[in-house]
Order: C-alpha cells, then structure tokens, then sequence
C-alpha cells in the first residue's frame, strides 16, 4: 500500500497562509546545536519528516530531544556520546551529513555512511572533505563509510571552488573549536547560513562575515546552551506564492522576509502577476489576463533558486510564449518535466535547459514526486489542471512542507490523501 495525494483542480484558492521556519535552515540548526555543552532551545521547528529523522539521529547519539508545543526542540547533548552513524536513517536525508562538521568539530572524529537526499543528479561532499582536510583531519572512504579523524584541529584558508551551501555550514561547524582562525573564501551567502552562523554564535562562537563570501572563525574552547528563532522558510514561501500566481484570486503569504525573495518577486513581475510587498508578508492581488513568457537562470542566492525553478515552471505552462529555464546549480533537475508533460505541458528538456511552451492547459493524471520540489511543482499542476491529479512518491513532499494539506484547504483548494496499491 502507497499513500497518494489527490488533487481536483480548477478551483480559486483565497485567504491567508502562514509560512513556517525554513527547512535548510533547521536541518543544519539541529546537528549544530550538539556542538553545545547545555540544551539549545529552537523555535519555529516546522514540522516535517526531515526533523523526525534528525531526531531520531540525535536520540541514537544519546542526546535527550523534547518537542514543545507546535515548533520548540529542546536539544540536550549534556549526555552524548560519539557513537557511528550507520543506521538507515542517515540515508534518509542529505542534511545528515552535518553531523559530520559537528562531530568532527566536537571530538574530533566521525564515523559515518553516505547521506541520502533528493537524487538532482550528482551531488559530491569534495568540497566538505577538502575544507576538513584543511583544518588537519584525515577522511577516509571505505564500504560505504567515511571515517574521519583529526588529533587537532588548527584554523586555516579554504577556497571553496564552488560556493556550496552545505560545505560552508560544515566547515563553519568543524571550526568553531580548532585552534585559530579559519577563512572561506568562495563562501555561499544564502540566508540559511547566516542562520546557522547567528545560532553558533549566540553559543559563544565567534563568525564574522557570514552573507558575504568571506567568513572568518575563531576558535573558541566551548560553547553554551541558548535559545534560537529560525528564520522563515523562503522555499515554502515561494512555492505558495507561485501557487498563488496560478491559482488564486488573492493570497497573503505572510511570516516571510521578502529580501530573500526579490529574484523570485521580480520574475513574477515580469510574467504579469500584480502584489503587494509588505514587510514581512506579500499579498498576490491578481495577473494579467495572459501572462508572459520569461527566461529563468539557476544561481547561488542572491541569484534565481534553484529549489524555486521546479515549482515555477508549473506557473511558467501558463505563460504566453516560450520560457527558457536554466539550471546551473543541478544540470539534471528536470525529472518535473516529464511529470508536467504527462499532465499536458509542452516542455523540451536539453540539459542544463527545459524549454517551455505555453500557455497549455493540464489534465488531471497519475503523476510521481521524484524529488521534494518536483513535489511542489505538481501540486501547484495539480491545483491548475483540470480533473483529479494523483501523485505518488508524497514521502518527499512531506521531507520538506509542514502541514501542506490544511495550509492549501485553508485556502480553499480541494486534496485528501489515499491509501492505493
Ligand atoms: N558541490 C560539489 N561538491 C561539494 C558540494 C557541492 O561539487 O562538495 C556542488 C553540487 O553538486 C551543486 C553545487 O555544488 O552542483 C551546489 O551544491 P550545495 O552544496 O550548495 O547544495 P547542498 O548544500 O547539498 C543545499 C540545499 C538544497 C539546495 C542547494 C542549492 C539543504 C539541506 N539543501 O544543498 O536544497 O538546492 O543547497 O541551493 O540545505 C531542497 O530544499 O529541495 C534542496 C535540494
């Protein structure tokens, strides 16, 4: 048996939705709370199957989590003990892997198998490696496993060839307590790890130049408890405001920072959707009778998203003309094509390029989430299309939206999920 989401389309949502805390931002959060000495308190968790599985990764480390209300963990390693990270869970999710700067940062050793995560096509950790490496560890690979060991840490310069979000948090976490100062240079500037960067400092970590491509850190010999508020999630806001933009007369999306969201607002400008940009929240008041076609380009924040092209080019079927979107972040990150394909679209896929021809409309079908935001992207097709859509593979929708389904009845859409064979 396989649960499924289904979807009847055709109906125009309204009213208001509250965006929760970001994903990417408390999948690094939790890990780098265990580099405390005493409980660190986060609030605005969201509620999402990925938070499950760090917990559970947490409990198998011997570190006490207790939920709070809706959104507080309490996370307590005052208990923790190193032990392998091997179980299955690890491969449930890519952010495991941040238990690996954590460790390494702590007790300077880690055992642990491959993380998991969305297949985007391939997705190497070299650059974690290397920036351990550069503070002095030796990470080896072997049946499956990296074991990683550093007598000592010492601060040194890293060059981040790419400027990658997850090899920036790990190594700003394997740092903290080497000795010295560490450099990265190429750092990534998404909000998430500012995030991370506020929280370990409030631990008593001294990171300086976080949303600039510098960051400097200075070890320190311990670090305290604290209490943490997690940035909104900008990927969740984006998914409902492009959902909005197909199928909404008017939407609040609010508890958001619209900075974070200006590439996505200006393209959404651009294609003929009217709104109102307030401070913490965006109103979609309405679109252009047709809307227009628009040419998007994948890049690291403060760029184009590329978590946001997948549920966009959903709203991009709808545009007059044809949309070219770019990915250059994952060159294989258009499995929602086919998807939208099968539902009607008229979208050629030449890798790194999907061009879209629009406007077409969709019809209703059985559809597969291959990935969270191809996810995303189908529920927006399914809200727009004609009919019932089914779509199968939900466990990646729920990894990464909290309350997906009473946030969209909210609003007035019209899905329940099935048990099918
Ligand atoms: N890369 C390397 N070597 C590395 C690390 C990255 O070649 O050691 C490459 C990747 O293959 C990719 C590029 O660098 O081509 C950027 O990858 P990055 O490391 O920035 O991605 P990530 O940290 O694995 C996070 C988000 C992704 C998001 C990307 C890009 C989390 C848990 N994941 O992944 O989010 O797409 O940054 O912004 O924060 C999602 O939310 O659906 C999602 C996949």
């Amino acid at each position: 048996m396989e649960e499924v989401i289904k979807i009847e389309g055709g109906r125009k949502l309204h009213g208001t939705v509250r965006i929760s805390g970001s994903k990417n931002a408390t999948v690094a959060l939790i890990p780098a709370a265990i580099l405390a000495h005493g409980p660190v308190t986060i609030c605005g968790v969201p509620n999402i199957s990925d938070v499950q599985s760090l917990s559970v990764l947490l409990q198998e480390l011997g570190v006490a989590v207790i939920r709070k209300g809706e959104d507080i963990l309490i996370i307590d390693p005052t208990e923790m003990e190193n032990r392998p990270m091997t179980s299955e869970t690890v491969g449930k999710l890519r952010a495991s892997y941040y238990f690996m700067g954590a460790l390494l940062g702590r007790y300077g050793h880690v055992e642990m198998k491959m993380p998991g995560g969305c297949y985007l096509g391939p997705r190497p950790i070299d650059l974690h490696v290397k920036g351990f490496e550069a503070l002095g560890a030796q990470v080896k690979y072997e049946h499956g496993t990296y074991i990683i060991d550093a007598k000592e840490l010492i601060g040194n310069k890293i060059f981040l060839d790419i400027s990658s979000v997850g090899a920036t948090i790990n190594i700003m976490m394997a740092a903290v307590y080497a000795k010295g100062r560490t450099t990265i240079e190429n750092a990534a500037k998404e909000p998430e790890i500012i995030d991370v960067a506020t929280l370990l400092n409030k631990m008593g970590a001294k990171i300086r130049g976080v949303g600039t491509n510098v960051i400097t850190i200075d070890g320190v010999d311990s670090l305290d408890g604290c209490f943490h508020e997690i940035i909104p999630d900008r990927i969740e806001a984006a998914t409902y405001l492009v959902l909005a933009a197909a199928a909404a007369d008017e939407v609040v999306v609010e508890n958001i920072i619209p900075q974070h969201l200006e590439s996505l607002l200006s393209k959404l400008n651009e294609i003929g959707i009217q709104m109102e940009i307030g401070l913490d929240h965006v109103k979609v008041t309405g679109r252009r009778e047709e809307l227009k076609a628009t040419d998007i380009k994948t890049l690291p924040y403060p760029g184009f998203a590329t978590d946001i092209q997948q549920p966009l080019t959903a709203l991009l079927t709808q545009a007059q003309g044809q949309s070219i979107v770019t990915e250059t972040i994952y060159r294989e990150r258009f499995k929602h094509c086919q998807e939208l394909a099968k539902m009607g679209a008229n979208i050629n896929v030449m890798s790194p390029s999907a061009m879209i021809n629009g406007p077409t409309p969709l019809t209703g079908c059985e559809v597969v989430a291959t990935d969270l935001r191809c996810g995303a992207c189908l529920v927006i097709a399914g809200l727009l299309a004609e009919g019932v859509t089914t779509i199968h593979e939900i466990y990646h929708i729920d990894r990464g939206y909290d309350n997906l389904d009473g946030k969209l009845k909210a609003l007035g859409a019209n899905l329940w999920r099935e048990q099918v064979d």
